[in-house]
């Protein structure tokens, strides 16, 4: 059956050409504006630790594991999450309409985009002159009105009001760019992208060469870069780093799942996926010190007051960095028409291959399902997609955007997809069967200590940040309604879009699709099943801590005894997790499976877990709030930002240089087999 489904399905032309897509759809807007501006906000170069730490424990082994599923199965996201069990279908769905979601609006700020890139071309023909041009001060003010008066005719307040004409241009043209992009399939994608990924590349390092050499950079980048560690006390700072990686790699939503679908049997998994994140990496963090130097070379001419960079002054939100203080700074410094057309030409030609993969996900996914043509499928998405993207278009659309994309994006989309992709292929799939399919065929081999953390440390992980998030906005105020009990119809449209998403998913699993065959599914739930007894005491232990936790929020008990109870159940969730596991990996063998109560047991452990250290985070947050952290005066770069820099480009080119190193020594061995692998394979 693989073999058979191999030759149907079309292939990348070449490893380059995967690696770049892969690197395209990664490398988007949030590399350029969410990244720079995070990191800024959350503690400069201390938000540096959390974010590799997420990067490495949770974001590469994700991605492989995207990678490994979608490569053994050929099959795009639903598709592939149902050859484990069909009613894994809908987590693959799930991630799917999701994406749906995002290409609804994503395009939208594509489309912002391409208009400041024509604003930028009539600028260089007319003189030089920006349209929001304004000396010093005044400038800020410019550039805000010119933004959200003039350009996107703002109204405040949930109102929609009327369209906006002067984005539906743009807008069409985004999507008919991503039309042509992907209609021919993944072979031309694959030669796109030798386009849209090194332009970009070419424009930040344009963009950064330039903003170092402008006199005041310096002080730019001291506000990128240089530490405050008190941030890293606060979990929201952990919550957005985490976000920012998963939404950074375009994980979770089924897109590397489908993109891995397309590549050849042999191809390699492990090395191409660690490629893929440092480069991101790498992007984001030049993309931060080429907006950085730039808005301290402004800060220099401006002679900006106490905040020289001004971000807070001039930027509210992600979006406004791109388009209201990029295009200041821009405005105050020589030839700004021709560096305000680099700028949104790299954001263009970033954006579009980040959204055409969505496009190209759901698309997979729809085709893979109906086997209905890609000739008719692509046109009525496309239109489809735009005219949803007509919501975000009108006067109102700005605020909506911004509201959904934190749902989606935020603790209840992609943290939440995130955790379940991981608990239903850990727990419930055989994770080594994927291991080694991968190992089989990389350059360097994954240890059992992969399996371990797609099991239960990236869970925990994830689900202590979703169990926060939860329990901040259900116990905090302000979330649904106002302190003055007003319904907040943003907040509740998009907790309804993300409560909605499941529903659709199952109804979208139950559809029956032209492979429901009998037998597609994964041979080894036809084994014998041993480990029951220790599998239900597991399964009756986790759930009497679930209970408890519950009872724990819910009744009133004095404080002393709350926390001894809450360490307790802590323990407690650990060592049901623990014995799960050692029940999975006795019982999965060649012969045998383990018992659906230990598989169980193991899900709702690491959710205890993770609750409980959710609620101790809860705990010491609010301890937190107490002081007020102010941040330091920073003039120039300190030590520890050029110690921060230094280390960054180590992990950088020390991290791409050993994967190239080990392709290379890869590609000197092919040929030669590893037999042990070939026969575990079977096993
Ligand atoms: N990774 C892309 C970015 O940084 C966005 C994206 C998310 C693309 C999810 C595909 C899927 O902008």
């Amino acid at each position: 059956m693989a073999e058979l489904l191999e030759e149907q399905r079309e292939s990348w032309g070449t490893r380059g050409g995967f690696i770049l897509a892969a690197i395209g759809s990664a490398v988007g807007l949030g590399n350029l504006w969410g990244f720079p501006y995070k990191l800024y906000s959350y503690g400069g170069g201390a938000f540096l630790i959390p974010y590799i730490i997420a990067l490495f424990l949770v974001g590469i082994p994700i991605m492989i594991l995207e990678f490994s599923i979608g490569h053994y199965t050929q099959r795009a996201a639903p598709d592939a999450f149902k050859r484990g069990h069909k009613r894994f279908e809908m987590v693959g769905w799930w991630g799917i309409v999701l994406a749906f979601v995002i290409i609804t609006y994503y395009p939208v700020i594509l489309a912002y985009c391409f208009s400041f890139l024509w604003y930028s071309i009539v600028g260089i023909f007319t003189g030089g002159e920006l349209p929001w041009a304004g000396e010093g001060i005044v400038g800020v003010e410019n550039a805000k009105l010119f933004f959200n008066e003039t350009y996107l005719g703002k109204i405040d307040g949930p109102n929609l009001g009327s369209i906006r004409w002067n984005i539906v241009w743009p807008l069409i043209i985004t999507w008919v760019t991503m039309y042509f992009c992907i209609f021919k399939g993944v072979k031309l994608v694959g030669k796109i992208v030798w386009l849209t990924v090194p332009l970009p590349w070419l424009m930040l390092l344009i963009l950064t060469v330039r903003g170092l050499t402008l006199e005041g950079s310096m002080q730019g980048l001291a506000y990128y870069l240089d530490p405050v560690w008190s941030e890293l006390a606060k979990p929201i700072t952990w919550r957005y780093a985490f976000g920012q990686v998963f939404f950074s790699l375009s994980l979770a939503y089924g897109v590397m799942i489908t993109y891995a679908s397309f590549l050849h049997s042999k191809s390699d998994i492990n090395n191409n996926a660690a490629i893929i994140s440092i480069a991101d990496f790498a992007t984001s963090f030049v993309a931060g010190l080429a907006v950085f130097a730039t808005l301290g070379g402004m800060a220099y001419v401006t002679q900006l007051g106490d905040n020289p960079v001004a971000v807070e002054a001039v930027a509210e939100t992600g979006p406004s960095l791109a388009f209201v203080a990029f295009p200041y700074a821009l405005a105050q410094l020589p030839y700004s028409a021709w560096f305000s057309f680099v700028f949104f030409f790299a954001l263009v030609t970033l954006g579009v291959d980040s959204a055409f993969s969505m496009t190209e996900s759901i698309l997979a996914s729809i085709v893979d399902k109906t086997g209905w043509r890609r000739c008719i499928v692509l046109p009525v998405m496309t239109v489809v997609g735009f005219l949803f993207g007509m919501i975000y278009i009108t006067q109102g659309g700005f605020n909506w955007l911004g509201t959904i994309d934190g749902f989606v994006n935020g603790t209840w989309g992609i943290a939440f997809m995130g955790l379940l992709e991981c608990v239903v292929l850990g727990w419930l799939w055989r994770i080594k069967t994927l291991r080694r399919h991968a190992n089989s065929r990389s350059d360097w081999r994954l240890g059992p200590w992969w399996d371990y953390s797609i099991r239960m440390v990236i869970p925990v992980v994830l689900g202590a940040l979703f169990f926060w998030q939860l329990f901040d906005d259900i116990f905090g105020d302000g979330f649904l309604r106002t302190p003055e009990g007003e319904w907040i119809l943003t907040n509740c449209v998009g907790l309804s879009i993300v409560a909605l998403v499941p529903v659709i998913a199952v109804i979208l699993s139950i559809i029956k699709g032209r492979n429901d065959i009998e037998g597609q599914e994964h041979p080894e739930n036809n084994l014998p099943i041993g480990g029951r007894r220790e599998g239900a005491i597991a399964f009756i232990t986790a759930s009497i801590i679930a209970a408890l936790l519950v009872l724990w929020l819910t009744v009133p008990i004095s404080d002393a005894v709350k926390q001894v109870i809450l360490w307790l159940m802590l323990s407690g969730g650990v060592i049901v997790m623990l014995l799960s596991n050692y029940v999975l990996d006795k019982h999965h063998r060649s012969t045998s499976q383990a018992s659906w109560l230990a598989r169980w047991a193991g899900i709702i452990a690491t959710m205890d877990t993770s609750a409980a250290i959710a609620i101790i985070l809860m705990g010491l947050v609010q301890t937190e709030e107490a002081e007020v952290t102010t941040a330091p005066i920073r003039d120039t770069l300190s030590g520890v930002s050029y110690i921060i820099l230094a280390v960054v480009f180590l992990i950088i080119i020390g991290g791409l240089g050993w994967c190239f190193y080990r392709a290379l020594a890869a590609a000197k061995d092919t040929g030669i087999q590893h037999p042990d692998e070939i026969g575990d394979e079977s096993a």
